[in-house]
């Protein structure tokens, strides 16, 4: 999708339950926002870039009572682990809330009471798995049982090992307690149920114009064809944003959850000092682009659930919804109870968040699963990072600092400026069709072009050739330093801090982090001192 340069843009990534630790899987759905967000600031938006913590919910009750401490305790102890592994891994929101705000809470009631004044709430008396022996009602990830559209192992509100379909409560087959294993049996009770099936025409239009990746528009436009279902957004919990005038329900945590964009767009813009009315801009005016971040397995809650119900309260749609595919490891589903998992403190311990960042942009296509195997991860490191990239900064920047101390003086040749500006356009034309692969790819090509460049020219050979050996020497020298500086700069929305430091060693003024990608064809100033060049990146093994 094409963005009017004059219209600001919110990017948001899904909020990550904060019930365990962080594994790499969950980063597709942030390192990829966080290098998108800064080539968008490159092309010279206004962007803000917004996340927090999904607090609520049966994911967070559940690890709380297997841990036998109180959901807020959970809660306090992942969102910090997920604000320090983001800032380790240079994902720098503009804003980390949590659902568990009093702004959220607010929020969510004004947005449920919309709703109900609207006419879109109705009550319902609904049959709900009920365990005897734990004596409560099993709402969500509480029940497990069989799935009845395809017969797989589900829990309580989604068929997450087989068919992936959102499940209302009271539909699931066989149910048992997840807390104590007997089986459940149904028991009716009141329920509130939000009128879903009134919006198939309005999601049926608005799907068919709303940006983002293809997948996402697709898989949600077969749901609406064939059939939506009434939602119940109420469940049986302590923990959770109260039901308005019902203090024995809470509202379901997919109500709360993407409401936190909501919110935490409103607390960022208090917070920045600017006027209070500001975030309805975002949200009210439609006078914005807002872009979300997910993977596939919430496509249905953000293209189906999240527009209807801003719909029916009357917010700003989303003009795009960028969903990942999901990273499996040597091709099994992640699964902590089966070991089959990398968790992201310990990746990090061993090896640079950029090599991370780098791999899990480069190694697939963005809507593509992604297989993760060590194997790949040294591959790419080694052959790509060490063996091109690596290659090129050490190599033409020892040269350059031995023979000339600073950048020599010399015109830029014409086919080094076409190859810069053609990657500087496919670079651009990937990141709006969010191919994050084709983004890095591009630019990789050019560093191999400036290693070609250099070995072509041979400019060791025409250093010793008399003076004018030397001024030809000068001058390739300066270009290949320019298909660095080129380099450089898109490359650093991937590995910020790696091109940090090859920015320093060529001399440039200011940080990288700031300059955007026109700059790349702005010729390398001749004189500037280079720094004594060290290894970017060293060669990993198992
Ligand atoms: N709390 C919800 C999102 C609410 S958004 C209003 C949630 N949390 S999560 O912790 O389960 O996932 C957070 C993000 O990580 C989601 O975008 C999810 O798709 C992504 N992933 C979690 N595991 C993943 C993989 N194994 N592979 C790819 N992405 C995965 O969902
Ligand atoms: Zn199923």
């Amino acid at each position: 999708m094409k963005i009017p340069v004059e219209m600001p843009v919110l990017v948001t990534s899904a909020l990550p339950y904060v019930n365990g630790e962080c594994h790499i899987g969950h980063l597709r759905t942030y390192v990829p926002a966080d290098i998108y967000v800064r080539i968008l600031r490159k092309m010279g938006y206004e962007v803000i870039f917004i996340s927090g913590s999904d607090t609520h919910g049966t994911p967070i009750v559940l690890s709380a009572e297997a841990q036998g401490i109180t959901p807020e305790a959970v809660v306090e102890r992942y969102h910090e682990h997920f604000k320090r592994v983001f800032k380790e891994l240079n994902v720098n929101f503009d804003y980390y809330g949590r659902t568990d705000s009093e702004n959220n809470h607010r929020r969510t009631e004004e947005i449920v009471k919309k709703l109900i004044e609207n006419g879109y709430v109705y009550k319902m008396r609904i049959k709900q798995a009920f365990c005897t022996s734990c004596e409560r009602f099993l709402p969500d990830r509480y029940v497990e049982g069989t799935c009845p559209f395809c017969g797989e192992i589900a829990r309580g509100d989604e068929c997450d090992q087989g068919c992936g379909k959102h499940l209302e409560p009271g539909e699931i087959r066989e149910p048992r307690c997840k807390i104590c294993g007997s089986t459940a049996e149904f028991r009716e009770q009141e329920h509130f149920f939000f009128n879903l099936s009134s919006f198939a025409e309005f999601l049926t239009s608005y799907l068919d114009t709303m940006g983002g990746t293809l997948n996402a528009r697709n898989y949600a436009m077969e749901w609406v064809k064939k059939e939506l279902r009434d939602w119940c957004i109420t469940r049986n919990l302590e923990w959770g944003v109260k039901f308005p005038g019902r203090d024995d329900l809470v509202v379901y945590v997919w109500v709360d959850a993407p409401i936190g964009y909501i919110s935490f767009t409103e607390e960022f813009i208090k917070g920045e000092g600017e006027d209070e009315t500001e975030w309805g801009k975002y949200w009210k005016e439609d006078k914005t682009t807002i872009v979300h971040f997910i993977g596939t397995d919430i496509i249905y809650h953000h293209c189906i659930f999240w527009p209807a119900m801003l719909k029916g309260a009357g917010y700003s749609l989303p003009d795009a919804v960028v969903a990942s595919g999901m990273v499996k490891i040597d091709g099994k589903t992640f699964s902590k109870s089966r070991g089959n998992v990398v968790w992201t403190t310990e990746f990090l311990e061993r090896f640079h968040p950029d090599t991370l960042r780098y791999y899990l942009v480069s190694h697939s296509s963005h809507t593509k699963e992604l297989d993760f195997s060590w194997d790949s991860f040294f591959m790419r490191v080694n052959n790509e990072l060490v063996g091109i990239l690596g290659n090129l900064v050490h190599r033409v920047l020892s040269f350059a600092y031995k023979n000339f101390g600073v950048v020599p003086d010399g015109d830029i040749e014409e086919e080094v400026f076409a190859e810069i500006e053609k990657t500087r356009e496919e670079g651009i034309r990937a990141v709006e069709d969010y191919e994050f692969k084709k983004f890095v790819d591009a630019v990789m090509m050019l560093a191999d072009f400036g290693n070609s460049f250099f070995q072509r020219e041979e400019p060791w050979r025409l250093i010793k050739k008399g003076v004018q050996g030397r001024e030809r020497c000068r001058e390739i020298v300066k270009n290949v330093l320019q298909i660095l500086k080129a380099v450089c700069i898109p490359l650093d929305a991937v590995m910020p801090d790696k091109m940090e430091e090859v920015w320093e060693q060529l001399g440039m003024e200011g940080d990288v982090h700031s300059v955007k990608l026109d700059e790349m064809m702005v010729p390398i100033k001749s004189g500037q001192a280079l720094k004594k060049p060290s290894k970017l990146f060293e060669r990993v093994e198992v």
